[in-house]
């Protein structure tokens, strides 16, 4: 009898994923509420021919070293591919697999969401009912916060989520700011209702900075002290996309010193957040547990995705979403 493909998972994801890879291949899952570690991934990769992990694997050249020949594709339950040495699966001709675009209505959402949440202060103002301070009844001057409606905000990264933000922020009459590394055809930028900006404009000028830009060379520490400070003191920082494109530790100054008046951050440079962040102990920022994509249908949707797209490459057909199918050469079937 034909041996069955050996399938790896970093994680139990939600269905279908599971169940449409075991209907095919010998499905083993490191079924634990915490990620692999660095030597349970380097032997589990051994010998196998696909690997389905999560954004908190690191797939470094390291574990890329373990694998066999056999090894033809990592899909990661992701659409960010900074945890994994892309370069080395290439040159390993391995395969590397996205979810793409399936949660950027998601993350929209929740990036809107704390828009909304950071500047009318709704965490503080459920804090303050919930433990006892409203004593006085409506007061004149309780949690004031600022307008969204009206002002001005700058996406750095205008992909799909940062479409999607833009899409939601005309429905608040915003003015929309945005940088990205190439510019969009004017009818586009048309259409979306969007001006491109220069950096130094969109630090000057934006109530709201929202960043939707993956984690590579160029938007790792993009936001340091320097363009903390060249913030608007009444403005907020939004982050949903990688936490190492901004800097912590000058975060938590520029929050101390108010030279920004607030900030929101779904992702951090290392998750969970350790006990030591000065961000922490700070009244004015909101800190979510990387929860962006985190409704039922869109992880629903990621896993069928993935699997999907492990599916595709074992069997020799073109994956859905991949990062570097370009660089290997490979003949595809006709998907029929
Ligand atoms: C991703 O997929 O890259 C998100 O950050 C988590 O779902």
């Amino acid at each position: 009898m034909k041996r069955r493909k050996e399938v790896y998972l970093t994680r139990r994801i939600p269905e279908p994923a599971i169940s449409l890879l075991a209907a095919k291949y010998r499905v083993l899952i490191h079924d634990s509420t915490r990620p692999p570690t660095k030597p349970e991934l380097k032997d589990s990769i051994r010998n196998k021919n696909a690997i389905l992990c999560t954004l908190s694997d690191n797939i470094d050249k390291e574990v890329l070293q373990e694998a066999g020949p056999n090894l033809k594709v990592i899909s990661s339950y992701s659409t960010g591919y900074d945890h994994i040495d892309v370069i080395e699966a290439t040159r390993r001709n391995i395969i590397v697999s996205t979810t793409g675009d399936v949660l950027a209505e998601a993350t929209a959402d929740l990036t809107f969401g704390l828009i909304l949440a950071v500047s009318r202060r709704i965490v503080e103002a459920d804090k303050f009912v919930r433990r006892g301070l409203w004593k006085t009844g409506w007061m004149p001057n309780l949690l004031l916060g600022s307008n969204v409606y009206n002002s001005t905000l700058g996406i750095i990264g205008l992909g799909r989520i940062g479409r999607a933000v833009a899409r939601r922020a005309k429905g608040f009459d915003m003015n929309v700011l945005y940088h990205n590394r190439h510019r969009l055809d004017r009818g586009l930028e048309l259409r979306l209702g969007v001006r491109y900006a220069g950096i130094n404009e969109m630090l000057r000028k934006s109530d709201f900075l929202t960043i939707h830009t993956g984690l590579n060379e160029d938007s790792s520490n993009m936001i340091g002290k320097h363009e903390l400070s060249k913030m608007k003191n009444n403005s907020y920082l939004i982050n949903t996309a990688r936490g190492g494109i901004i800097n912590e530790n000058d975060l938590a100054e520029a929050l101390r010193k108010n030279w920004i008046r607030g900030a929101a951050l779904d992702t951090y440079g290392h998750e969970p957040l350790t006990r030591a962040s000065k961000l922490l102990p700070l009244s004015n920022i909101i800190l979510l547990p990387h929860i962006g994509s985190g409704t039922y249908d869109t992880r629903t949707k990621m896993s069928r995705v993935a699997a999907q797209n492990l599916i595709n490459i074992l069997e020799g057909y073109e994956p859905i979403y991949s990062v570097n199918t370009q660089s290997i050469r490979r003949e595809y079937k006709r998907i029929p």
